[in-house]
């Protein structure tokens, strides 16, 4: 009963990480390049970047110094599974702190952390094969515990001395293993256990010194280890169709690396802002506050740390939603006592987008105009030392593995200018060992509200690229109106937190219908709800008929220029979540 409590529990979480694209064949290879998994915060931190490119300012240094004190770590090396990203947020979900790196790092490289464990991650290679990629020699000489994951389990065995061959049936979905000897790795876990499989390969001969500790049906060794505290599975710990996933990888942290774990918020937040304060010293710092949740928790942590020295910029370029600029005055001025430079720029805006009907002309026009008005301000204070922004750790792996970072994309879609001579500013960027989702807990250990923290993603072109064809202020009211009342509806049923996004679309199709006893020839807006873990893929939401009915009579009602209501039924791929 309690194992399918579980799954059903997981079902939402793990459709999305299962549809989760291999590498070499992502759907960011897609020919559709201004598609970007990303929200506000970075769009605005990279039309920040580009500008300082421009300058010959930006460095790919890290812009944040070291912790004085380096947390106990666990390595992940990433031999390109899906799910690398994932093993390293559960183990962080201990309290310990994980990175990942690549198969290629040198020891030297490593040499900054705290290490106590490394994990070797699935992948999609053969050990046999030609150019596989292999574990350095220093991840079996360190002396610190090793588990491997499917592939690196398959590497353990190939490189350690046993045999490794295709297996006669591939063994992929639901399994179960059962314990055939003690170890600390499956310590307080039921002798039989649900995992998930996904593997061609498997160990036909142990290596010296190793002894199988799991079997399943397919898999005569489906876990093994020796009594050098290193171990090898061949099911996925970290997908939480394996129930007792997190245990095995919380034994191996706890009991085999034995790790205190102090990775938590608290301490995060704590040694943060006395490394703000020791890289700023009394130097002047600016962060361009987009509403959302990354440049809110690192304004605040910045301000913590050097108060008035920092300076808020808030761009209102028009293109928001009802109520957001004012409440972002209230959150960040009111209550929070930021100095806050707030800028109307709404008439600006929509003078330059007038008449743009293309999607990536719009976006172009706004990160233009963007970088304009963020110059102009920046320039009235004088001079300025540091920039803060909320690049986060999957945007500092990213772009240390691949150009198709999202930061790489918006730059290539938007053709703007450069931040003055001048202003040379480094940066500040103390969320870069962060996941969004520990950017969240780091944000409520600071007291900043649910409002922000809990809000969904929101594009940084804004409504922009939901009013389709050109963009005018009557149009922008309208789908205002119509979204107020999605949120409104969502919010009131409970489904806000569920949610990916949901918002509307304001269409360029009118259609006719009837009101009393007139006929209408009016707009229609389209109603758009997707769950999904990181916004590469989404579903659409399979909203109650009952929410879906109030939101389109209150849209047809309450929006004078909406005369009708549809639903979005399509996933991603082949769709995106926005429809420009
Ligand atoms: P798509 O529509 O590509 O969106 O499936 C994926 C995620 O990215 C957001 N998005 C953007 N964010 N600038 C942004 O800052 C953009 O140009 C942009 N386009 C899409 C979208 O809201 C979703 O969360």
């Amino acid at each position: 009963m309690k194992l399918t409590n579980m799954l059903d529990n997981a079902t939402f979480r793990l459709l999305s990480e299962n549809k989760m694209p291999d590498k070499d064949n992502s759907i960011n290879g897609s020919s559709d390049t201004h598609r970007v998994a990303t929200t506000g915060d970075l769009e605005v931190s990279t039309y920040l970047e580009i500008a300082q490119e421009r300058e010959g300012t930006s460095s790919n240094a890290p812009a944040f110094p070291e912790p004085v004190r380096m947390p106990e770590a666990i390595a992940v090396v990433d031999f390109g599974s899906q799910y690398s990203r994932l093993i390293a947020r559960r183990i962080r979900e201990q309290n310990v702190y994980c990175e990942l790196i690549s198969p290629k790092a040198s020891r030297e490289a490593i040499s900054n952390l705290n290490l106590k464990g490394i994990i070797l991650s699935g992948g999609p290679s053969s050990v046999y094969e030609d150019n596989a990629p292999m574990a350095q020699p220093w991840v079996f000489d360190m002396g610190v515990p090793v588990l491997g994951i499917c592939y690196g389990m398959q590497l353990i065995a190939h490189q350690l001395g046993g045999e490794v061959a295709p297996a006669t049936e591939r063994e992929y979905g639901f399994a179960v293993i059962h314990k055939n000897n003690p170890s600390t790795l499956f310590e307080n876990l039921d002798e039989e256990l649900a995992v998930w499989m996904s593997h061609g390969d498997r160990i036909s001969n142990l290596p010296p010194g190793f002894n199988s500790i799991a079997y399943s049906e397919n898999s005569p060794v489906a876990a093994m280890a020796n009594d050098s505290n290193i171990f090898g599975i061949q099911f996925h710990p970290e997908v939480v169709h394996t129930p007792q996933g997190t245990e095995v990888l919380r034994n191996f942290a706890y009991k085999i690396c034995n790790i205190a774990g102090d990775w938590t918020p608290g301490n995060f937040v704590s040694e943060t802002i006395e490394r703000i304060k020791k890289q700023v010293g009394k130097g002047k710092v600016i962060c361009a506050l987009s509403g959302g949740v990354d440049s809110a928790v690192t304004a605040k942590l910045v301000h913590e740390a050097i108060g008035d020295q920092l300076t808020c910029i808030f761009v209102n370029n028009g293109l928001l939603r009802r109520e957001e600029p004012e409440r972002v005055r209230q959150v960040f001025q009111d209550s929070l006592g930021l100095n806050l430079i707030y800028v109307d720029a709404e008439e600006r805006f929509l003078t330059a987008l007038a008449g743009i009907a293309d999607p990536e002309e719009k976006r172009k026009t706004i990160g233009a105009e963007f970088i304009n008005i963020f110059e102009e301000q920046a320039g009235s204070l004088g001079s300025v030392d540091f920039l803060a922004q909320g690049t986060l750790y999957p945007d500092v792996i990213e772009s240390q593995t691949s150009e198709s970072t999202a930061a790489h994309k918006i730059k290539t879609h938007h053709n703007v200018g450069g931040l003055p001579e001048r202003m040379k500013l480094k940066l500040v960027e103390p969320l870069r060992y962060l996941f969004k989702d520990e950017v969240r807990l780091a944000g409520a250990e600071l007291g900043l509200p649910s409002t922000i923290l809990n809000r969904q993603p929101f594009p940084g072109p804004g409504l922009a690229i939901r009013v389709i064809g050109d963009v005018t202020f009557a149009k922008l009211e309208a789908l205002r109106a119509a979204d107020w009342i999605v949120m409104d509806e969502i919010k009131n049923d409970r489904l806000y937190e569920n949610l990916w996004q949901s918002f509307a679309v304001l269409t360029d199709t009118r259609t006719v219908g009837v009101m009393g006893d007139q006929r209408t020839y009016q707009h229609v807006v389209a109603l758009r709800a997707v769950t999904s873990d990181d916004a590469m893929t989404a579903d659409w939401a399979r909203l109650p008929y009952d929410t879906l009915a109030r939101i389109s009579n209150r849209i047809v009602n309450e929006v004078p220029s909406v005369n009708r209501v549809v639903y979005d039924i399509t996933s991603k791929p082949p769709g995106t979540i926005e429809w420009e």
